[in-house]
């Protein structure tokens, strides 16, 4: 998978990309991010990238030429084109199936905004996408696309130990959609408190049968919406 990011502060991604599950994936060669700085796109001396907005109003706003000029450098030199993201709060939400999809695709320009925003004509005329990661605002879109690059690689073959483990989490298929429910690991108590005597019985349909009946009770508990 090959993921291009457009951003005014490459070093935000470092240590999340170097480390864990992505930088094992980078070193195993399944995951390249290649990060842009959207200044080296901008013209005259000053390297420009923001500008007032029109109407007035506070904060500046992303001009649409050098985020214009950063992705069409990229794409330029890809024989597929890729999927061309905007994150963005009024974007449509980051779920686990969305993720899953944009892992298929192969490839992903990731833009990341600042300040109040990026100019309209870059979500209407240059992008096949935009995202959110939540119904809240962060002040830049760095964190976004990390969170994005984070939820897209556990889909993208040979990230993870086995596919199935991301088949097993929250959300997935695997799960009907549903929340996982608890897991334990030793010691068997701690503090006075057991692990549930089943998981210790070696019975593996009894076992199963705790796990699905969690999966359930802890979705209708904390996400009735997931189980419509
Ligand atoms: C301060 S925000 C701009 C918010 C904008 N003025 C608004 O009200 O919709 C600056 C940038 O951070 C990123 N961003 C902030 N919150 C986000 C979220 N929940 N999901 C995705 N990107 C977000 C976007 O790239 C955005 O352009």
């Amino acid at each position: 998978m090959q993921i291009d990011v457009v951003t005014l502060f490459p070093e935000v991604f470092e240590g999340a990309l170097s480390t864990g599950v992505l930088g094992r994936a980078a070193r195993n060669g399944v995951l390249e991010v290649r990060l842009h700085q959207l200044r080296d796109f901008a013209a005259g001396k000053h390297a420009v990238v923001d500008d007032a907005p029109y109407g007035g109003g506070p904060g500046m706003v992303m001009k649409p030429e050098p985020i214009f000029a950063a992705v069409e450098s990229i794409t330029a030199g890809l024989e597929r084109k890729p999927l061309i993201v905007l994150l963005s709060p009024q974007g449509r939400p980051l779920t686990d199936g969305l993720a899953r999809r944009m892992a298929a695709t192969g490839s992903l320009v990731l833009i990341c905004g600042h300040y109040e925003g990026v100019d309209e004509r870059v979500a209407e005329h240059l992008v096949d996408d935009e995202i959110s990661i939540g119904d809240y605002v962060l002040s830049g879109g760095e964190l976004p696309a990390l969170v994005l690059i984070d939820a897209v690689a556990r889909y993208v073959p040979g990230v993870l130990g086995s596919i199935d483990s991301a088949a097993r989490d929250s959300f997935s298929t695997g799960l009907g959609g549903l929340l996982q429910g608890p897991v334990y690991t030793r010691p068997a108590e701690f503090r006075g408190w057991k692990v549930p005597e089943v998981l210790l019985s070696g019975d593996h349909l009894a076992i199963d049968a705790w796990r699905k009946r969690h999966v359930t009770e802890r979705s209708r508990a904390r996400r009735p919406d997931l189980l419509k």
